[in-house]
C-alpha cells in the first residue's frame, strides 16, 4: 500500500506542476491526501488560500460547498473537485427555493449563512460565516433578528454567545451527531488530565462538556499550545493525522471513532490524480449566482477570523 501511494504521490506532484495546480486540503480528508496538498486548513482558511494562490487551477479536496467557494472567490480558475460526490448532507439541507419562501415570512430578519451551503444559498443570503468567526460575524451586524442557516447547533452555539434574536433552520451535520455526550464523559474518567475540545456543529450536551469549542483550525491551533499535551477531539476523525503529525508525542483521542464523514472520503489519491489527467469534475458557478454570493462571501471574508 505504502509502495501504492509513493507512486500515485509522485505522478500527482508531477501533474499538478504541469498543470499549474494548487491543492487544497480539508482538515477532515484521508491522511495520505492531507499529505499530497500545498495547504490543508478549515472552511476560512482554505477560502482565504484560494483568494491568494497564483496557481490557475485549484483542486480542492473536501466537500462540493468549499469548491463552490473557490469558484465564487476565484472565476478565472478551474476549481477541480476530484469527485462530484463529495457533497456535505448539512449543505443539502437547504434550497435556494426553500430560503426565499422562509424569508418571506419573515420580513425583517437579515439572513446568515454558514459557509457548508450552496452557491444559491449564499446568494440568497446577507452574509456568510463559518465555524472559526461565526461569532463575530453575528455580533457586527446591526439587526433585529437574524435567520441563520441551515446548522441548527452552530446557530444554538451562537447564540448562547450573543443577546442578538436568532432564528435557526433545522439542519444538521449528521457525522457530528454521532457524537455522544456519554463517550465524552467516559473518555474523561479515563483520561482527567486531557482537554475536551469540539467543534460548533456537535449537540449543546458535547459542547456543554467541552473546555473549547473550535473550527478545525482553531482546533489545530490550541493542540500546538505548550500546557496541552492530551486532548479528546469531539469532530470529524480526519483531524487526527494532522493533530498526531504536528504534534508528536502528545496524545490525540477522537470522541468517537463514528464520527466519519463519508462524503470527505471519497477524495482519495486515486480520484485526485484522475482529476488532473482529464481536468475534470470541474465546479463552477454560475456568473449571475456568484456575484450575489460574492457579496456574503466578501463580507464575511472582511471580518476575518474570530
Ligand atoms: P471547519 O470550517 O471548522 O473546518 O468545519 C467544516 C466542516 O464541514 C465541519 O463539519
Ligand atoms: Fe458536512 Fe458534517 Fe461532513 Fe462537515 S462533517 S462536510 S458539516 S457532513
Amino acid at each position: 500500500m505504502g509502495n501504492r501511494n509513493d507512486e500515485l504521490t509522485d505522478k500527482i506532484l508531477n501533474l499538478k506542476k504541469s498543470r499549474g495546480a494548487v491543492i487544497l486540503a480539508h482538515n477532515y480528508q484521508l491522511g495520505e491526501v492531507q499529505d499530497i496538498a500545498d495547504y490543508v486548513g478549515d472552511s476560512l482558511e482554505l477560502s482565504q488560500n484560494a483568494t491568494k494562490t497564483d496557481a490557475e487551477v485549484i483542486v480542492f479536496c473536501g466537500v462540493h460547498f468549499m469548491a463552490g467557494t473557490a469558484s465564487i472567490l476565484c472565476p478565472d480558475k478551474i476549481v477541480l473537485l476530484p469527485d462530484m460526490h463529495a457533497g456535505c448532507p448539512m449543505a443539502d439541507m437547504i434550497t435556494a427555493e426553500g430560503l426565499r419562501q422562509r424569508k418571506r415570512e419573515l420580513p425583517g430578519a437579515t439572513v446568515v449563512c454558514y459557509i457548508n451551503s450552496s452557491a444559491e444559498v449564499k446568494a440568497e443570503s446577507d452574509v456568510c460565516c463559518t465555524s472559526a468567526n461565526a461569532v463575530k460575524v453575528i455580533e457586527s451586524l446591526d439587526a433585529e433578528e437574524i435567520l441563520f442557516v441551515p446548522d441548527q447547533y452552530l446557530g444554538h452555539y451562537i447564540s448562547t454567545k450573543t443577546d442578538k434574536k436568532m432564528i435557526f433552520w433545522p439542519g444538521f451535520c449528521p457525522t457530528h451527531l454521532r457524537i455522544q455526550p456519554q463517550y465524552i464523559t467516559d473518555l474523561k474518567q479515563e483520561y482527567p488530565q486531557a482537554k475536551v475540545v469540539v467543534h460548533p456543529e456537535c449537540r449543546p450536551e458535547v459542547i456543554a462538556l467541552a473546555d473549547e469549542v473550535l473550527s478545525t483550525g482553531g482546533i489545530c491551533r490550541y493542540a500546538r499550545q505548550e500546557d496541552v499535551t492530551q486532548m479528546i477531539v469531539g469532530t470529524e476523525v480526519g483531524i487526527i493525522h494532522r493533530l498526531r503529525k504536528e504534534n508528536p508525542g502528545k496524545k490525540f483521542i477522537p470522541a468517537s471513532e463514528q464520527a466519519v464523514c463519508p462524503r470527505m472520503k471519497l477524495i482519495t489519491l486515486e480520484s485526485v490524480l484522475w482529476s488532473l489527467q482529464e481536468m475534470t469534475p470541474q465546479v463552477k458557478v454560475p456568473e449571475e449566482i456568484r456575484l450575489k454570493a460574492r457579496t456574503a462571501v466578501d463580507k464575511m471574508l472582511e471580518i476575518g477570523r474570530g
